[in-house]
């Protein structure tokens, strides 16, 4: 199979294609943009396969996505501005990238008579949820620019599928980590400040919930749904492991041989979503999908990786703007 994997160069698009890689023969087109989160490195260790071609571009640019989607067989598009806290200061580039582009993408898909089409999006379009989880048929009330920016683009896609007859399948995913994660997000950022011996950033209370996913277990989710998934379904891909930001903070200080005192609390997120909770009976029951990696397993292997990988994250001496966000 030929496959265009947009967003390929990202956290989560390139443990798609290194995994995918080493274990089937499909080709692999990466189309990116490589923005401030998007890495070559990422990509290093397929990046000399025969099955393997890089393609340097924005999903918004209609003609060089044209070029690329021609003679494909599927798209996983991961593609995005990903960041909340960098919606909430500048929503522009998420309304043109993560809509415009993923319409874009769509109608080149359709264009050139692609097959499936995997549209990769997260729990956080539904809002926030006190208690109980949500089923995919749950209505969209996204909380951030970011949130609502990725609903756009979710409807997008099943509008497609429902006027066009494209094969979109969308999952939606719970937070996700693991190693190559840009240190803006709260994991990375937290584990590269921590063993610099800095102070890291706790927001509000601490008590927002979240549902942790390996970056590994998501994509053997996607990889499911680009097998096996329904047209015009939605697959949720949970983790299962639900922590408060406090808990979670506590583990990160053991493992990176810290304390409290290394925590300050800062003023709560604008707009920040309680707890997110996904219910995965679809994808376990119609799919065969079931997370493999225990949260205290891929979080050891995770600050290990960082410890370990110190010129993936650390700048040169003098370069600015590592983390230009927060948590
Ligand atoms: N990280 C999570 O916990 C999480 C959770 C739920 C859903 N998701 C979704 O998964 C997908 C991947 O997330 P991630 O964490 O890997 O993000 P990331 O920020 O690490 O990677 C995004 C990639 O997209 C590329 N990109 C951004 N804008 C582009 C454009 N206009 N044209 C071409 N390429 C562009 C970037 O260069 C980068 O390589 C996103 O769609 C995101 O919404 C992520």
């Amino acid at each position: 199979m030929r496959i265009l994997v947009t967003g390929g160069a990202g956290f989560i698009g390139s443990e798609f294609v290194r995994g995918l890689l080493a274990r089937r023969t499909d080709r692999v087109t990466v189309l990116d943009a490589l923005t401030y989160s998007g890495n070559l490195a990422n990509l290093a260790p397929v990046a000399n396969l025969p099955g393997f071609h890089f393609v340097r571009a924005d999903i918004r640019d209609a003609d060089a996505v044209g070029r690329a989607m021609a003679g494909q067989d599927a798209v996983v598009h991961f593609a995005a501005e990903s960041h909340v806290d960098r919606s909430i200061a500048s929503a522009t580039p998420f309304v043109t990238t993560n809509v415009l582009g993923t319409q874009v993408l769509l109608d080149a898909a359709l264009a050139h008579g692609v097959g499936r089409f995997v549209h990769v999006s997260t729990d956080e379009v539904y809002g926030s949820i006190d208690a109980g989880a949500w089923s995919e048929d749950q209505p969209l009330d996204p909380s951030s620019p970011y949130s609502a920016s990725k609903a756009g683009s979710d409807l997008l896609a099943l509008a497609y599928h429902r006027t066009h007859g494209l094969d979109v399948v969308v999952t939606r995913c719970s937070n996700n980590y693991g190693p190559y994660q840009y240190s803006e997000k709260l994991i990375p950022l937290f584990v590269t400040r921590l063993l610099r011996g800095e102070q890291v950033p706790l927001y509000g209370d601490g008590g927002n919930v979240r549902e942790w996913l390996h970056v590994a277990d998501h994509c053997q989710g996607v990889e499911l749904a680009l097998d096996k998934g329904r047209s015009g379904q939605i697959y949720h891909i949970g983790g299962g492991t639900e922590l408060t930001n406090r808990e979670l903070v506590g583990r990160l200080l053991v493992a990176c041989g810290r304390d409290w005192d290394a925590v300050r609390q800062v003023p709560d997120r604008k707009g920040h979503d309680r707890r997110y909770a996904l219910a995965v009976d679809r994808i376990r029951d119609e799919l065969g999908y079931a997370p493999r990696i225990p949260f205290d397993e891929g979080l050891a292997g995770t600050v290990a990786w960082y410890r370990d990988n110190p010129g993936w994250w650390r700048p040169p001496a003098g370069a600015a703007g590592e983390h230009p966000a927060g948590a």
